[in-house]
């Protein structure tokens, strides 16, 4: 066994649908760098563009928010020699294992995703005679694309938000069925790995910070695009010199999230102290700008070199390719699609 082999595989995609915002960041992008780090850990990061398909059908934003997508992880420092930074679409193997994966899910279990439950039952509640109306088959099947994407590469883990947990179990269900039905032990049964220590982040109205809500605050914008929506943030209308709560506030919860541990606790003070709004949004513009002025620049320049994205991804590519491939090929044999010779 190669050394490679025996590291824990931690495999996470995002879906290329939107431009990355302070939300993703903290929640996601920022410990899968971190953890990208473990010597003892391969770590498989994707652009999940099969699945952006199932969302947007305007090209234009497909391709722009991969190209963004990509530059991010890159301009927030990834380490591409040591993760697998690779497009989805760059695998042809992941949907041929979709397909095998296909015909061994019952379809109850797909009637069971929560993405699907909750299309049909906004149909139900418009009053649509029919439940299905405007659901794809992209929608529908999903979790079994989500499923090839984590078993091509025998994942132990995948880093997920709460939302997600449910199709590692469909995951794990479908790997299982196809081990025990081709008696072998082909697939690793992935764990979701949901960390509750990292911050949820609110956004400029106060609900969760989220492209569908359209509150957020991308993570790259200029720098007085920054201001003027950190000064957009809600919050309640005490003046300064009264005393005001750290809890819930949308303003606190962001600092918090970028400021050091010391910061953090000198801002609950202020806040006990009557600090004025205008001058929490000035803090907090002044602390996003620091830590975010450089990977903005390098962001920039990258963004201006699509070419070296794209060779980037091109040697992820070429990488998980080494190890989907030969996969794939036992996988053919083991259901009956070997080479004859
Ligand atoms: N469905 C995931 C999301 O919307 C993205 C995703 C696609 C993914 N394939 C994956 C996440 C495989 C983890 C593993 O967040």
């Amino acid at each position: 066994m190669s050394a490679a082999s025996q590291k824990t595989r931690v495999l996470t995609g995002i879906t290329t649908t939107g431009t990355p915002h302070l939300g993703n960041y903290v929640g996601a992008i920022k410990p899968a760098i971190a953890a990208s780090q473990d010597p003892s850990v391969q770590s498989y990061y994707f652009l999940a563009d099969l699945h952006a398909l199932i969302k947007c059908q305007d090209p234009q934003r497909v391709q722009e928010s991969r190209l963004e997508i990509a530059a991010t992880w890159l301009a927030l420092g990834l380490d591409t020699d040591n993760a697998i930074f690779y497009r989805q679409s760059d695998i042809p193997e992941i949907p041929e294992l979709t397909w095998m994966l296909s015909c061994v899910c019952a379809k109850g279990l797909m009637n069971r995703a929560h993405a699907y439950k909750a299309a049909v039952a906004e149909n139900e509640a418009a009053g649509n005679q029919d439940p299905d109306k405007g659901i794809t088959m992209g929608l529908f099947g999903y979790p079994v694309l989500m499923a090839a994407d984590i078993l091509m590469f025998n994942a132990h883990r995948v880093p997920v938000g709460r939302d997600q947990i449910q199709h590692i179990e469909m995951a794990r269900d479908m790997g299982g069925r196809f081990n025990h039905l081709y008696k072998g032990d082909f697939f690793t049964l992935p764990e979701a790995v949901v960390d509750d220590e990292v911050a949820v982040l609110n956004g400029l109205d106060g609900r969760k910070m989220s492209k569908s809500y359209n509150n957020t605050i991308p993570l790259f914008v200029a720098e007085k695009k920054l201001l003027k929506l950190v000064r957009k943030i809600k919050t309640n209308s005490l003046e300064p010199g009264e005393p005001k709560e750290p809890e819930g506030c949308t303003l606190f919860q962001i600092y918090a999230a970028f400021a050091t541990r010391d910061e953090h606790e000198a801002m609950r003070l202020e806040y006990a102290n009557g600090i004025g709004w205008g001058e929490v949004k000035n803090r907090l513009f002044e602390l996003l700008d620091a830590q975010l002025r450089e990977p903005r620049e390098r962001y920039q320049a990258l963004m201006e070199d699509p070419g070296h994205i794209e060779s980037v991804l091109r040697k992820g590519a070429e990488r998980a390719r080494a190890e989907a491939a030969p996969f794939m090929d036992r996988l053919r044999h083991a259901v009956g699609l070997g080479r004859f010779v």
